[in-house]
């Protein structure tokens, strides 16, 4: 409107384009002024969704347009009515329209580029970019010598390339974990970040006497003691790739640790689980990082922060105790988008010292790859015999990098285990499907019928799992599963019982991740990025905490897609979603998604020192750039982005 009101008003005009340039004035105006509800609305979901529209985009459009209508009114009206011969305009009044002009487009490119956190040389540089277009602008109008307009636009571009070769320049920096954003409310941890910061890898020459304190431990010294007590469990996983033919016949180029999905690792509560991983000829190099598995942070398996890539020809040995029974998974977590989507993946299942509660437990991991979806190893239906009146645990595992939705037709069930963390007094429930995040995995109990259940999935409709109580049937004598996709889904949030939950003690730290997309520099690459605080990995500043803290973390989602947010080496306790306490049991998860528009209040306890990544599940996401790492003060690692093994963290 206001660059329709600009061209209109400048040149001769008539007295009927005077009219025009003042509708046009009237209805920047208007959509100047109809923002400000909308913002209000935004408003009342949190301030990490308008910041940058309260403080920048609204009150410079609002200056501007009242400028604009204060200086370019009066003329244009008197104009209007005359309706003499085409006049020109004193330069002054397109030009103060062409500012509401600069002023509406600076708003845009702030919400866009800049986003949450409004950075104020970002909206100086944007400031200073739109008067100079208005400068440039009255020169024009005012025709001015072509070397002021010359000077102008120079000026113009050499702020604009000036920011953003600076911008390019700061995302090729290494990651620095040491960057800070949480403040601690007991400030007890002050002393120590002033003078003992530690550096990470090849900046640690720099350091200010980090390798002086006594408080700095390597990631490498984090490991579980070789003399660990406790029965051994040992396992070699052999990483390769293979063309696999699936159930129906279909091939898929795969990348896995010896199968599709790899091995099953199932150990009891106590045991000490020893995993020999080799690389056979995976160019692209893997790890094995335990998804939800807390174990010591140098046997986290991420590439470029808790040990290099493991080459072809190369190993690495994974050692932790089975202290907490679960359904988990592991997977790569080097070039993981890439490497876990090929099938570098399997199940890890800790069974409880006392024993499964169930009669059966049925693992059942769901992948995409390719253009098939598998549910377990299979991408197509299976049956399996279940004799009536016997209990089932169906562990529910999605490895893919969306969201999946399961049902169960012909029983109720009941809701036993989020990520791992049994859930108190779950009620079964029935014609509800269940929702999984990217990463998550919910265990789901029942007591088998007099006629079949099946477990479908929203994902596709290809595979599906039959539990027969008779003989065994046979897929196709079962017939098709039936279709249950208009299910409502259940909320974890609400369900299952037990006390309420209750904040951990310990100094409280406060830390915010707020979720968007903006275009950025990812290590020198431009990319429309997936942003946390405004910044892509590994810019993130960390959340540094001492051991012992509780981290108060509030995750906003200002973007159009959900993002699976998983944390390592701890689980979050839920307190809220957007505002709403969680009731219901108490709810421990690894991953949970955080939906457009979602903001979720959630604790940590800092109880596993370590530099821990905490990024968006859906690994497309976390490669571009929505990945960071939870700090511990004092922890350093000798390993770094790139290099030799060529490491990448996501
Ligand atoms: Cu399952 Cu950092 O990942
Ligand atoms: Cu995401």
């Amino acid at each position: 409107m206001w660059c329709a009101a600009t061209v209109t008003a400048a040149g001769e005009i008539t007295a009927a384009r005077a009219w025009r340039a003042l509708a046009f004035a009237g209805g920047g105006l208007l959509a100047t002024l109809a923002q400000l509800p909308f913002v209000l609305i935004l408003l009342g979901q949190g301030w990490w969704f308008v910041q940058e529209k309260l403080l920048f985009a609204l009150p410079v459009q609002l200056l501007a347009a009242v400028v604009a209508v204060v200086i370019a009114a009066p003329p244009l009206l008197r104009l209007a009515r005359a309706g003499s011969n085409p006049t020109r305009l004193p330069a002054r009044v397109p030009t103060a329209l062409l500012a509401a002009t600069s002023a509406a487009i600076a708003s845009v490119v702030a919400s866009t580029l800049i986003g949450y956190p409004l950075e104020p040389a970002a909206a100086a540089v944007l400031t200073l970019l739109a008067l100079l277009a208005t400068g440039i602008g009255y020169a024009l109008f005012a025709r001015a010598g072509r070397r002021v307009v010359a000077g102008l636009a120079a000026l113009g571009s050499l702020v604009l390339v000036a920011s953003v070769a600076l911008a390019w320049m700061t995302s090729m920096a290494p990651p620095d974990f040491a960057g800070e954003q949480a403040s601690h409310a007991s400030g007890h941890g002050a002393t120590l970040a002033a003078g003992t910061g530690p550096d990470v890898g090849a900046n640690s020459a720099s350091g200010t006497g980090a390798a002086s304190g006594p408080t700095t431990v390597s990631v490498d010294e984090l490991r579980t003691p070789e003399d660990v007590p406790g029965p051994r469990r040992q396992f070699t996983l052999r990483a390769g790739t293979e063309s696999v033919t699936l159930a129906s016949g279909d091939t898929v180029q795969s990348w896995n640790y010896g199968s599709l999905p790899g091995p099953e690792l199932r150990v009891q509560q106590g045991d000490v689980v020893e995993v020999h991983l080799e690389n056979v000829d995976v160019e692209a190099g893997v790890t094995i990082h335990w998804h939800g598995y807390d174990v010591p942070n140098g046997e986290d398996g991420v590439a470029g922060v808790t040990q290099d890539a493991v080459l072809p020809g190369e190993s690495f040995d994974y050692r932790f105790v089975a202290d907490q029974p679960g359904s988990y998974w592991y997977h790569t977590h080097q070039n993981a988008s890439r490497g876990v989507q090929r099938g570098l993946y399997g199940t890890l299942i800790v069974e409880p010292s006392g024993g499964i509660a169930e009669q059966h437990d049925v693992v059942v991991p769901l992948h995409s790859i390719g253009d098939s979806v598998l549910l377990g190893a299979s991408d197509l239906p299976t049956t399996m015999r279940i004799p009536a009146g016997e209990s089932v645990r169906l562990r529910l595992i999605n490895t893919d990098g969306l969201p999946n939705t399961f049902h169960l037709d012909g029983t109720p069930f009941a809701v036993v285990a989020a990520d791992g963390y049994e859930l108190a007094e779950p009620p079964p429930v029935s014609a509800q499907s269940i929702r999984i995040p990217a990463g998550g995995r919910i265990d789901v109990a029942f007591t088998m019928p007099e006629g079949p259940v099946y477990l479908t999935t929203d994902a596709s409709r290809t595979p599906w799992i039959a539990f027969a109580p008779g003989a065994a049937a046979s897929a196709a004598q079962l017939g098709r599963a039936p279709d249950r996709s208009g299910e409502p889904e259940l909320d974890l949030l609400g369900y299952g019982g037990g006390p309420a939950a209750v904040l951990p003690d310990g100094p409280l730290v406060r830390a915010e991740m707020v979720l968007d997309r903006n275009p950025r520099f990812l290590q020198g690459v431009p990319v429309n990025g997936y942003t946390v605080n405004g910044a892509v990995y590994p810019r993130i500043p960390s959340i540094t905490v001492n051991e012992g803290d509780v981290v108060l973390l509030s995750v906003a989602n200002r973007g159009w897609e959900t993002h699976p947010m998983h944390v390592h080496g701890h689980h979050v306790l839920v307190l809220s979603r957007n505002g709403v306490a969680a009731s219901g049991a108490e709810t421990w998860l690894d991953t949970f998604d955080v939906r457009p528009g979602e903001v979720w209040e959630v604790a940590v306890v800092a109880d596993n020192p370590g530099i821990w990544m905490d990024h968006c599940h859906n690994l497309d996401h976390a490669a571009e750039g929505m990945m960071m790492a939870m700090h511990y003060r004092g922890v350093t690692t000798p390993y770094e982005h790139g290099g030799a093994h060529d490491n990448r963290s996501e």
